[in-house]
């Protein structure tokens, strides 16, 4: 059984982050997030993966080639225009098994793919929608299932006391072939908006399971940043590279911590990097492959991609800094989310 992942979507509301990359590619402690994936669902059994691209596709493309590198097979269904999210499995359609699996590439989860799997061969039906439980449903889609986990009803962003459940649809489906016709084809279609509806609506066999672990979408910086305190805190449990030396401090080879310079937990810093003397580094910072802070620096809540340098002096509390960016000596900068004007690999 393959697994489909959609990565083409534009990520408007991550921008401008995403200004030259799809949201997928985003890192995650240091980390691409679909590589990540890749290797999450390696670890639960899958080695046939399709990923439906289309925004700067070309980067997905020459990061994992044809996926041989992770032991897995990767091939690409590419939309010339952006179809949507059925209408970028529809797109895929000769790719794909009998049954398969489509995760959304741009949530950052730990889900138990085989329960899913198990839930979905027991009820027998076209699509099994993974759900999870939010304290606020108010923002999202909600689900409404009969006594049989059949769902029965999609309520879009209700107000909070007019709410049918807390569930709402984690994007990760286990679907059958034969859903597909319900999807048409060489035009935009929303699986949220359009398919799922048309299939309850059919009586097709729409049943919702409950996923276990952690899940986050990564949709907007509130929601990325969020994702990275949680990985400190181990809330989330994916993998961190780096040694952790002392309790919540993660430091990557080559590494220098000047004497002097204080790392305050957590704290994730990658290869490479550089700290001066004075500096103070943490709570809750990352610093990507190679970044280098000058003296004196202050870094708190602050996400850093490759490449990038603080000078000396230099305040930054909650930001997220694209690859390879430069902030001059005495900046202060206080919520700031940056990136290069061209496009840059990592
Ligand atoms: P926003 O523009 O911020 O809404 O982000 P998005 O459209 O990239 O993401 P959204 O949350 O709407 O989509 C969920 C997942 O489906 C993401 O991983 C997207 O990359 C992917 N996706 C959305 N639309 C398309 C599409 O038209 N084609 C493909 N291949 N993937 C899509």
């Amino acid at each position: 059984m393959n697994a489909l992942l959609l990565a083409g979507g534009m990520g408007t509301r991550l921008r401008p982050l995403t200004d030259h990359m799809p949201k997928p590619m985003a890192l995650v402690g240091n980390r691409p997030w679909l590589e990540h994936l890749v290797l999450q669902l390696k670890n639960q059994g899958f080695s046939d993966f399709v990923m439906a691209v289309q925004y700067y596709s070309e980067q997905i493309r020459n990061y994992f080639g044809d996926g041989s590198k992770w032991g897995v097979r990767i091939r690409y269904a590419v939309e010339h225009t952006l179809r949507g999210t059925a209408g970028a499995i529809k797109n895929a359609e000769p790719y794909l098994d009998d049954r398969f699996v489509v995760v959304n590439a741009d949530i950052v989860q730990e889900a138990d793919l085989a329960d899913l799997l198990e839930f979905h061969r027991m009820r027998g039906g076209l699509v099994t929608i993974g759900l999870t439980e939010v304290e606020d449903p108010s923002h999202y889609g909600v689900i409404e299932q009969d006594g049989e986990d059949r769902i029965i009803r999609f309520v879009e962003k209700p107000r909070r006391d007019e709410a049918p459940s807390n569930r709402i649809n984690a994007g990760i489906y286990v679907m059958e072939k034969q859903s597909l016709q319900y999807i048409p084809d060489h035009r935009e279609v929303s699986i949220e908006r359009e398919t799922f509806p048309l299939l309850i609506k059919e009586n097709a066999g729409v049943y919702g399971k409950v996923i276990s672990g952690y899940w986050m979408d990564m949709g907007t910086k509130e929601r990325y940043r969020a994702i990275h305190w949680d990985l400190l805190n181990r809330v989330c449990r994916l993998p961190l590279d780096g040694e952790e030396r002392g309790s919540g401090i993660w430091i990557g080879d080559r590494s220098e911590i000047a004497p002097g310079a204080l790392l305050i937990p957590p704290v994730l810093i990658g290869n490479g990097c550089k700290i001066g003397e004075r500096s103070i580094v943490g709570p809750f910072a990352v610093l990507g492959d190679n970044c280098e802070i000058g003296k004196g620096v202050r870094c708190s809540e602050t996400i850093m991609w490759d490449n990038c340098t603080a000078h000396d002096a230099v305040h930054l509390n909650n930001c997220i800094l694209g690859y390879g960016l430069e902030v001059g000596s005495r900046q202060i900068m206080h919520e700031a989310v940056m990136n290069r004007m061209e496009a840059k690999e990592a």
